[in-house]
């Protein structure tokens, strides 16, 4: 039985086969539309969601299976003071698999050690969110074409962004990779990605803290939020929650076959006049995110679709 834990549990060869998976259920959604007949998706969320949970549970019903589950920690019997490995043991005799987002780093890696249904990281504090990381992929590689020989630029909360830390693991595997890290110096990537990932596999990257001066140079800019639940206060939050602002003015920066990414949810760091711009692609992000969301649970629930 296999998890997803970090976007590494897959060779570049698996990865590959989901996308192209993706994209068949992209073309043709009707064959994979009883694919789950069944089946039971939980998701267990003991921390807010809105793409990552109801992204999950539109893939499961999409492939006509059922879901079942809880969105917060509070409505859970975790209030109660219930262990993860008590809480997947049970869910274990309800569902055939489950995603679980956690605020602490490593609890559904402790959940799959306790699981008989293979468990999903949807997102486990600053750590890691390989299925965001699978989005991401499949968006770009939809959408540029390929997944090596990319400049891309990172920027904003860079140190406790999750999903930045697991799209920088995803993507060191391919040729011609290359970082612009842009962040404020306090939100800088950690030491031990930027030198047990990026530096052990001789990934080129800089460092710079002015949007402006990477812009002209990026095929790609993935954006993100300043995450304000890791802070440890909120006056540090405040003075940095605006650092980065994308608009119009400095899109016009950028080459005109650049994309935008971002996790989403946007709080400022883009304006919405940049939405209407054709490089502005995070919501067409959100729906491959259910494609490949899709493709994820047919892999690791082993189920094949004649083509
Ligand atoms: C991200 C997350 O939860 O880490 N959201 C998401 O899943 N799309 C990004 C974020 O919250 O900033």
């Amino acid at each position: 039985m296999r998890h997803l834990m970090s976007p590494l549990d897959f060779s570049v060869e698996e990865l590959d086969r989901i996308l192209d998976l993706a994209n068949d259920i992209e073309r043709h959604p009707d064959k994979y539309a009883h694919a789950c007949a069944g089946k039971k998706l939980a998701t267990l969320f003991y921390e807010p969601s809105t793409r990552t949970r109801l992204s999950h549970e539109a893939a499961m019903l999409n492939l006509g299976g059922s879901v079942l589950g809880f969105s917060s920690a509070d409505s859970s019997s975790a209030a109660k003071g219930e262990s993860v490995s008590d809480t997947i043991r049970m869910v274990s005799c309800y569902a055939d698999i489950c995603a679980m987002r956690h605020p602490k780093e490593g609890a559904p890696m402790v959940a799959c050690k306790h699981s008989s249904i293979p468990v999903i990281n949807a997102g486990d504090g600053g750590h890691q969110h390989p299925t965001q990381t699978l989005t991401d992929l499949l968006t770009i590689r939809s959408l540029k074409g390929r997944l090596d020989h990319l400049k891309i630029g990172l920027c904003g909360d860079l140190k406790f962004g999750r999903t930045v830390h697991s799209l920088i693991h995803a993507l060191v595997r391919y040729e011609g990779i290359e970082f612009v890290l842009i962040s404020p110096e306090e939100l800088r990537l950690p030491d031990y990605i930027r030198e047990d990932v990026l530096e052990k596999n001789n990934v080129p990257y800089k460092e710079v803290v002015r949007l402006e001066e990477a812009l002209p140079s990026l095929d790609l800019l993935y954006m993100t939020r300043v995450q304000k639940e890791r802070f440890f206060n909120e006056e540090d939050y405040v003075r940095m929650k605006d650092f980065y602002i994308l608009d119009a003015k400095k899109m016009q920066l950028a080459p005109q076959d650049m994309l935008v990414l971002h996790p989403l949810p946007r709080v400022n760091e883009i304006s919405v006049e940049v939405d209407k711009d054709p490089r502005a692609v995070y919501f067409k992000q959100v729906q491959y995110g259910v494609y490949v969301r899709m493709a994820l649970i047919l892999t690791l629930l082993e189920i094949n679709v004649e083509s």
